[in-house]
């Protein structure tokens, strides 16, 4: 089986390692150098729990599935490579700095503990126990065991290794221009080196996902832009062990003692300024957590591209062009649901039969909607 897969951020990585490691002959085409997409621009955060909204009920239980996958799929991409994922299970604290605040996180932990999710509320003495550096005025948090992360440069870094190594064709710096077809299939893929065909092409760009010229319906896939920063932090005497969700901003501290700052959530299209208003309402949110951070060196800006799709869920399966497949749309949850997409994925490839954990993300959710509408 030849597969092709466009897109070299962390979903297409993934994939392509399971893939070869089942035997599959399986090229990866990455138009830039790999990883430099979303899975660059994250933070990590493995956050299954504290993220959990009504309404997102399926997709609750895939995200869960893939948190309980991550500490073997680490294990696992560690030992192939040799190479540190910075897995962190410290969990997560989300904070209240108001009586409002603490309302609304009292409210959203009934939801989550509704679904399962294990949760604790900690007073504020309770809370700076566990990390004495978070603001003076904190009025209550709720601790989140289960809700980890992951150094997601590294993991991408790794996987791409882990596929090398399992015998997969990584192809950097060869955009893929279009799929090539024969009217009733897709045969492979066409680059600045012709064609290279396939049995199956995987549409893994991320949010760039929708930008092929097909007859076909591609993933209603936009760009979410998300600024960021980080600052640097004494390894030795941390401010921060777990991560952190304040009202305005979430911290996540690496073992390196990098503190990555997060994000905002905006429709601009690709614009990729980094601008003064989000920056400004970053270390806002950040320093009204955690006042320490105005004595700490910035480290970095940047700015990326969320694949949100129309219902936030990722778009996993079968196109209606028999040998395309889709596997991109993964929104805010990407780092998080990497190793059930990749496992999922590869099983309905190589199985040729839809795997059940992912029956409720095709595509074809979108023409219901509308031919109910
Ligand atoms: P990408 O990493 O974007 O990879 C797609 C790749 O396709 C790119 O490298 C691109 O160059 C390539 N490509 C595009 N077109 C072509 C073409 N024609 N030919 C060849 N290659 C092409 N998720 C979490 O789980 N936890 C988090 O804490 C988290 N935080 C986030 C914070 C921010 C600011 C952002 C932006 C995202 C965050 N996410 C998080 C979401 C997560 O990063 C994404 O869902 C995930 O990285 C998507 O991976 P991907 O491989 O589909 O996309
Ligand atoms: N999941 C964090 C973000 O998308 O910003």
């Amino acid at each position: 089986m030849k597969v092709a897969i466009i897109g070299g951020g962390i979903i297409g990585l993934a994939l392509g390692w399971r893939l070869a490691q089942r035997g599959a002959e399986t090229t990866v085409f990455e138009r830039d150098a790999i990883g430099r997409g979303a899975s660059y621009a994250a933070a990590g955060m493995l956050a299954a729990g504290c993220e959990a909204e009504p309404g997102e009920q399926a997709l609750g239980v895939l995200n869960r599935e893939s948190l309980a996958l991550w500490p073997d799929f680490a294990a696992e991409l560690e030992a192939a490579t040799g190479m540190e994922v910075g897995l962190r299970r410290e969990g997560t604290m989300l904070i209240a700095l108001n009586r409002d605040d603490a309302a609304k996180l009292r409210h959203d932990m009934e939801f989550q503990k509704s679904q399962g999710i294990e949760l604790e509320w900690l007073t504020p003495a309770e809370a700076r126990a566990r990390e004495p550096y978070l603001a003076p005025q904190l009025a209550g948090a709720v601790f989140s065991p289960d809700d980890i992360q992951v150094d997601n440069r590294a993991a991408t870094a790794a996987l791409a290794e882990a596929f090398r190594r399992a015998g997969g064709m990584l192809r950097e710096r060869m955009p893929v221009r279009r799929i090539e077809t024969d009217g009733s299939r897709a045969r492979g893929v066409v680059t600045a080196e012709g064609v290279h065909a396939a049995d199956v092409v995987m549409l893994a760009a991320g949010a760039w996902s929708a930008g092929f010229d097909l007859p076909v319906p591609l993933p209603p896939v936009r760009p979410i832009k998300g600024q960021m920063l980080s600052v640097q932090m004494d390894p030795e005497i941390p401010l921060l062990r777990h991560v952190i969700w304040a009202p305005r901003a979430y911290l996540v501290p690496r073992r390196s003692g990098l503190l990555v700052i997060g994000a905002t959530v905006e429709e601009r299209g690709f614009d990729g300024a980094m601008t003064a208003g989000g920056l400004y309402s970053l270390l806002d949110g950040a320093w009204r957590a955690l006042p320490g951070i105005e004595e700490l060196a910035v480290v970095e800006t940047w700015v990326g591209f969320r694949p949100g799709s129309r219902d936030d869920a990722p778009v996993l399966g079968p196109s209606a062009l028999p040998g395309l497949m889709f596997c991109t749309g993964h929104h805010r949850n990407g780092i998080l649901l990497t190793p059930v997409t990749a496992a999922a994925m590869a099983a309905t490839i190589l199985e040729q039969k839809l795997d059940p954990r992912i029956a409720p993300f095709g595509i074809g959710r979108f023409a219901r909607v509308r031919s109910a509408a």
